[in-house]
């Protein structure tokens, strides 16, 4: 008997032969795509509803007149950032990093990384970002994993490991022995958990905010536990110039030297490879996580994406953190790389397609779950997002490309109904798994607790 049916939208989806659009019902069985029913009758357009499952126990969720798209993936996240919204803006990577966000990481507890990864949890499900990767602190990651489990997302977290000192950003290091206990006990109690929609990530903060030697027991152990390596790689260009003058050479370099550059590895930013980086990253399959309005805001600069595609290399996007955003917003991203690379690679360079692609599919490759998100396929997971059509912004809908309007014109607020493997979490654009008015609530509670500890410096 099926759990859920998604009634009478418009599926758009990725599949290996591109993006396929279909007025379909949904079906979801046991958390999973039982079946696309294709409907012969236009449906009436209006905007989605819910009835819930009543004496048949199907939960149907009208979604006529409605896009129906596979859950966005982000694959760099900071959920433990998200507190610190606005506290940090306009600043270069390397002094935001000194000056606001080393300070604030470490002034966090449990109770404030548990309120800063519920705001972001929140804020990501309800703008239809079902997957996520995301790089924590060096404490109190298990509060992340707790918000990921109670609020549903699907999420892939790192505690960030750190027994390094980069010059510059003066983030101070931690044992590296301590940190990787922490992280044994993490994947002992967190891999697999939430009926298998968490898992343990290993994400040494930078090539040079980890040691050698702390790279090489991640990349074992990836290895041996089939793990995603989590890391920032060439983000700001006098970062990267400096860090490339050492002997380990520069950040692509060093990684492959430690054996770290394989299709387990996805890479954010990388803004500034060398041509010697980009041909060992054509060679070793990385993923890259391109994370646009980060790289704008903080003025890291434009990622050469477009030249990563041609080289057949996975792309993924990201928002990064509150911090450098200051959203964790999906179809902005999505838009936003869409756009970004036409003033010099000409209209036709990134189309609609291929953002939409880089946003579901390409992030499911980058978290290594292809197999079972990123794409509206019978047998995947029921990860889905139905966006209403109904609105100023969007109108008049129905004779343009539908994979450009999803693109270019649709924004999260759109989103009304979200489920994460199978299970509605939002419905009538509210978070059904919490209390939005508490999340809140407690991130400004938190953050003032927060400030207090903090002492940041001018
Ligand atoms: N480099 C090292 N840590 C960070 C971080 O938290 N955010 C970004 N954008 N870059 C980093």
């Amino acid at each position: 008997m099926a759990e859920v049916v998604v009634r009478g939208g418009v599926v758009l989806s990725c599949g290996a032969g591109g993006v396929t659009v279909t007025e379909s019902d949904v079906v979801v069985e046991g958390g999973r795509i039982a079946d696309i029913r294709r409907l012969t009758r236009r449906p009436p357009r209006r905007s989605a509803s819910r009835s819930p499952a009543g004496a048949s126990s199907t939960e149907e969720i009208d979604a006529a007149g409605c896009l129906v798209i596979p859950g966005l993936i982000q694959a760099h996240v900071h959920l433990c950032q998200t507190l610190f919204r606005g506290l940090a803006d306009d600043m270069d990577v390397i002094t935001w990093l000194r000056r606001r966000v080393w300070p604030l990481e470490q002034a966090h507890d449990y109770a404030s990384l548990g309120a800063s990864a519920a705001l972001g949890v929140a804020e990501l499900l309800r703008g239809g970002t079902t997957s996520v990767l995301t790089m924590e602190s060096m404490s109190h990651t298990e509060a992340a994993f707790e918000a990921a489990e109670r609020l549903g997302i699907r999420a892939i977290i790192g505690k960030a490991l750190m027994d390094r000192w980069e010059p510059g950003t003066e983030m101070v290091g931690e044992d590296a022995d301590d940190a990787w206990s922490e992280v044994l006990s993490l994947l002992e109690r967190w891999h697999g958990a939430g009926d298998g929609r968490l898992g343990v990530a290993l994400s040494p903060r930078g090539p040079r905010n980890a040691s050698p030697e702390t790279w090489r027991r991640c990349v074992e152990l990836a290895r041996e536990a089939d793990l995603r390596l989590h890391t920032h790689v060439n983000e700001n260009r006098e970062q990267a110039d400096r860090l490339g003058a050492s002997p380990e050479g520069r950040d692509v370099e060093a990684l492959a030297s430690w054996g770290a550059l394989d299709d387990r590895l996805v890479m954010a930013h990388c803004v500034w490879l060398s041509a010697a980086e980009r041909s060992l990253l054509r060679r070793h399959r990385a993923h890259v996580c391109h994370c646009p309005s980060a790289n704008l805001k903080l003025a890291s600069g434009l990622a050469p994406v477009v030249e990563y595609l041609a080289d057949g290399v996975n792309v993924a996007l990201g928002a990064d953190g509150a911090a450098c955003n200051n959203r964790l917003d999906g179809f902005e991203e999505m838009r936003l790389a869409a756009l970004l690379h036409k003033p010099s690679h000409g209209p036709r360079a990134l189309p609609a397609a291929l953002a939409f692609e880089m946003a579901t599919l390409g992030g499911a490759r980058a978290l290594g779950l292809e197999r079972d998100v990123g794409s509206i396929e019978v047998g995947k997971i029921a990860d889905l997002v139905v966006v209403r059509r109904d609105r100023l912004h969007s109108a008049p809908v129905g004779f343009g490309d539908p994979v450009s309007e999803m693109v270019y014109t649709h924004r999260s607020d759109d989103v009304s109904h979200v489920l994460v493997g199978g299970r509605v979490v939002v419905a009538d654009s509210r978070l059904l798994t919490a209390d939005e008015n508490l999340i809140r609530a407690e991130a400004e509670a938190q953050r003032a607790a927060l400030l207090g500890r903090a002492g940041l410096p001018d």
